[in-house]
């Protein structure tokens, strides 16, 4: 028997400010458009801005449906607007912000599971790394280079799909 040992690396932040300034203005651009969600079921708001190697920034903020499973997160609400709109581009970046009509978000809050896996279908087709930045309403932010800090063992088209 042998063992598999996976390590994840995150930068920790201790507030907006301490990030480099383009990443600030992403970040800010996520806080902004988090005031879009549509959250009237889970009171949970959260915006997701993306960076394109062309320069353009696409946003999404969380949609809720009366039936639950209808609605979406940000991160795909975003991340699918960005492959529908410019399927050519690469991203580099997303940043994330997660607030609570009922309670202080004060830690970093990562990408749901769904998110990170339609995350990496995006990273995985494009062949570079997209960085992620994710925090609450307020304090550190996190920072990854790559999904697969995220998400370890992913499941991708190589186990199914030759080419
Ligand atoms: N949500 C997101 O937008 N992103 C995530 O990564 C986790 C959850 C949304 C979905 C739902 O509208 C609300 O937050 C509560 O789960």
């Amino acid at each position: 028997m042998k063992e598999i040992i996976i390590t994840s690396k995150v930068a920790v932040f201790e507030a907006i400010q301490e990030l480099p300034l383009a990443d600030q203005d992403l970040m800010l651009k996520a806080v902004e458009v988090r005031k879009n969600a549509y959250a009237p079921y889970s009171k949970f708001r959260v915006g997701a801005a993306i960076l394109l190697d062309n320069g353009k920034i696409v946003v999404g903020s969380n949609q809720e449906n009366a039936a639950y499973p209808s609605g979406l997160c940000a991160e795909r609400v975003a991340i699918f607007q960005a492959g529908a709109i410019y399927p050519e581009a690469t991203i580099l970046k997303i940043a994330i912000t997660a607030a609570s009509d009922e309670n202080e978000t004060d830690t970093p809050i990562p990408p749901c599971g769904a998110c990170r896996q339609s995350i990496a279908e995006y990273e995985i087709r494009q062949f570079t790394p997209i960085e992620i930045f994710y925090m609450g309403e307020t304090g550190q932010i996190h920072q990854s280079a790559s999904i697969k800090n995220l998400l370890p063992f992913m499941f991708e088209k190589k186990y199914f799909k030759k080419t």
